[in-house]
């Protein structure tokens, strides 16, 4: 439970920590940005409080993953996880129509800014959706805001546990069009919690899947993205 001194401390700062956070989102948007600059935007925005930007990437992996959904020229992504409003980002500038994104979080403090991210001159319509994305009544929302509407890329950072990852695919991939790209993130096998498990699931859906996985180092401890292609047919 938080306390109550902490709560009132947060909310008298949350005026400021959202003019500093306007502040960055202005200096963002003042000129045109190249693809590697949003991905930096994407984990060094900062902020305080609710207001903050931030998203844990390694720079190499998140800028190619970035590049492969670029190639498509997507109209619709999904995004399961948005936390911090990081990967959000880069995906608001690379969208054309709309961004949806989901996390179990209340993201309604959030939403003045994150609704805004996308580039001046840009239609991108962005969309909050709080719930947890194995609700059944939860795939009905998100099928309802898609209304019939493919998506051409789908970003799966939700939930890490090896069930938790497989319902996702198998619950949203319907929703991502032939010829359209899903990612996972967090696929190396060797990681710093027990309960990142997406290893697990990535190892056999792989298997006779057009794939192509963004790993910095063989070696590292976490991370490490994982990308499928849905086929045509
Ligand atoms: C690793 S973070 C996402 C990071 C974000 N994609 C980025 O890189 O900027 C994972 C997020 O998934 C959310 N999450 C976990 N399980 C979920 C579920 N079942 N449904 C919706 N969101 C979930 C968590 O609340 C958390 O904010």
């Amino acid at each position: 439970m938080q306390r109550p001194f902490k709560s009132l401390s947060r909310s008298l700062r949350q005026p400021f920590n959202r003019l500093y956070a306007r502040h960055r989102l202005r200096q963002y948007h003042s000129r045109e940005r190249s693809l590697e600059e949003v991905v930096d935007w994407a984990m060094h925005f900062g902020g305080y409080g609710y207001m903050t930007v931030q998203t844990l990437q390694i720079p190499s992996e998140i800028t190619q993953l970035a590049k492969a959904v670029q190639a498509i020229k997507p109209k619709i992504i999904v995004e399961i996880g948005t936390a911090r409003g990081g990967t959000l980002l880069i995906w608001s500038y690379l969208a054309s129509q709309r961004v949806i994104t989901c996390d179990l979080n209340d993201m309604r403090r959030q939403k003045p800014l994150f609704s805004q991210f996308s580039p001046p001159g840009s239609q991108c319509q962005i969309t909050l959706l709080s719930g947890n994305s194995h609700d059944a009544n939860f795939k009905a929302r998100l099928a309802r805001e898609l209304n019939g509407e493919k998506a051409d890329f789908m970003f799966i950072d939700g939930d890490h546990t090896e069930s938790g990852v497989e319902a996702d695919y198998n619950d949203y991939k319907e929703f991502v069009r032939p010829g359209g790209l899903i990612a996972f993130h967090d696929i190396v096998e060797k990681q710093p919690l027990s309960t990142n498990q997406v290893f697990h699931f990535w190892k056999r859906l792989k298997l006779g899947a057009d794939v192509q996985e963004f790993v910095a180092d063989p070696d590292q401890c976490g991370f490490g993205i994982g990308l499928v292609r849905v086929p045509e047919a």
